[in-house]
């Protein structure tokens, strides 16, 4: 019998750790199928799969919050910076410096389900150009195209996708030739998957010969970038910090020159940019120190009352919200996977379509399953050195998220023609406002007309009269 040898020994494993279920259809399995379902069988890391079963399956392990946390310092953004100015001068220049000199990666994690926003496929496909309905794929791409130009240099990109969205990722990027940026200098590749638990500690089955199995979360980036090859990659090309942001936010700041130089300047080997939370019980992670490193507390572990606490002047506490938006040096990836590193399982109750022991497919309608998944802002305390610093919400953060409501499509469209009004009105241009305020056209200012709020000055001439209930793109 075909396999029979893998078989054997497989048996012997799901046995040792109480996952015999696993082969329950294997008789019924096609050759082809018999091998897969085996190949996922025996990719599982039985080294650490025990521990999580006792620790985050079976119980909620969760790591929780430490015991003593406090707010974490930061640097103000630049529009408050005035006594800042020498040293954000310096580090803009070193920022500059850096992109010019091709030492400045851009990463983007696209491998999560997207789930919430309903949107069918890669959240990337997402189109959300207010004029142009140009997708987020495509409105990164043109960043970094404006970017190789004002910079004169190449700059790779890599994109972390994952075993459910990678191939109709690569389709996308296929067939749109690679939004002209040249196929050797865009890298995609793909995280790790866990498996999928019921609540008892059985690994599920997606189907007779398919493991249920989910991304391992952004945190899985960190162990992809050098697994897949592309940090050896960025070491080829000179490539010393990386530019990572998530897929879903169409105002990402990919080059900003101060953050780069400031994480550079100060010798940092992960930062991030954070923005003070719009209230209290806002659902971004929260910046603190804790035993003196930076660390980010997530909105669903902070008590309320300390999302509630305020200082005398009335600003909160821990007023500090991740944007997920981080500068990450390759010598710190490289470091990190050397050494061995673990960063910690988050669990999470979720809908697990599966196969119950007769074979019949099940999709719940309650949580009835468990996916352990690790995020990125967990590194930062293995950091030597971690900066952060404050921006403007209105300047670089509106993601699209869900289908309607907050962080959806259409307020992330107002807040990209908020802000190119913004930029249009800083240059002297004058923009039609109805009797609230907002922008009485729709607007949209492409990567490629401005990178940066300054270079609209620059071609402030070449730009039509706007009128009431105009559309504008400027490219
Ligand atoms: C996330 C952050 C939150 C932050 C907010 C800002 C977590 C747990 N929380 O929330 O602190 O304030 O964004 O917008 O991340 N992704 C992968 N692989 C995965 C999982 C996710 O690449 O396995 C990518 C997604 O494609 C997306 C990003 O990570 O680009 C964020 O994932 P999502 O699950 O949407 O995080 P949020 O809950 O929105």
């Amino acid at each position: 019998m075909e396999h029979m040898e893998e078989y054997k020994k497989t048996v012997e494993l799901l046995r040792f750790h109480g996952q015999g279920h696993l082969l329950a259809f294997y008789d019924q399995l096609t050759s082809l199928q018999k091998q897969q379902l085996l190949d996922e069988i025996n990719a599982l890391d039985f080294s650490v799969i025990p521990y999580w079963i006792e620790n985050y399956v079976k119980t909620n392990g969760n790591v929780g919050i430490p015991d003593h946390f406090e707010p974490a310092p930061s640097h103000p953004p630049a529009s408050a910076s005035a006594q800042q100015s020498n040293k954000y001068d310096q580090a803009r220049l070193m920022g500059v410096d850096l992109i010019s000199a091709g030492k400045v990666a851009a990463f983007v994690v696209a491998g999560g389900q997207g789930t919430r926003l309903g949107f069918d496929g890669p959240k990337g496909d997402f189109p959300i150009g207010p004029v142009s309905n140009k997708t987020l794929f495509g409105i990164f791409a043109e960043t970094i195209l404006a970017a190789r130009k004002k910079y004169d240099t190449p700059i790779p990109w890599y994109i972390m996708t994952s075993p459910l969205n990678h191939a109709a990722t690569v389709d996308i990027f296929e067939s749109n030739d690679y939004f002209g940026l040249g196929k050797s200098d865009v890298s995609l590749f793909q995280q790790g998957a866990n498996p999928n638990f019921a609540t008892d500690g059985k690994i599920l089955l997606a189907d007779k010969c398919t493991i249920a199995s989910s991304p391992d979360g952004h945190g899985g980036s960190l162990r992809a970038l050098y697994k897949s090859g592309a940090l050896a990659d960025m070491k080829t090309r000179g490539i010393e910090q990386i530019s990572y942001w998530q897929v879903d936010n169409p105002l990402i700041n990919i080059f900003d020159p101060l953050f780069i130089g400031l994480h550079a300047l100060d010798g940092a080997e992960m930062s991030s940019k954070a923005l003070v939370k719009a209230h209290p019980m806002e659902k971004v992670g929260n910046f603190c120190l804790v035993d003196g490193k930076v660390a980010v507390i997530e909105y669903s572990d902070l008590p309320d009352e300390q999302a509630h606490r305020r200082n005398p002047d009335g600003s909160l506490v821990f007023e500090l919200g991740s944007i997920a938006i981080h500068v990450i040096s390759t010598a710190f990836i490289e470091k990190l996977n050397a050494h061995g590193f673990a960063l910690p399982i988050h669990r999470a109750v979720k809908k697990v379509p599966h196969i119950d022991a007769q074979g019949n497919r099940v999709v719940p309608t309650e949580p009835n399953g468990i996916k352990l998944e690790t995020f990125v802002f967990d590194a930062l305390p293995l950091a030597e050195k971690s900066i952060i610093l404050q921006t403007v919400r209105s300047e670089e953060f509106a993601p699209v998220k869900n289908a309607t409501g907050d962080d959806s499509p259409e307020v992330t469209r107002r807040m990209m023609i908020a802000r190119a009004a913004d930029w249009l009105e800083a240059a002297g241009v004058k923009v039609p406002r109805t009797p609230d305020g907002t922008p009485d056209c729709i607007l949209e200012i492409a990567p490629s007309f401005a990178l940066h709020r300054e270079d609209v000055a620059e071609k402030a001439d070449q730009i039509p009269a706007i009128m009431p209930g105009d559309q504008l793109y400027l490219a």
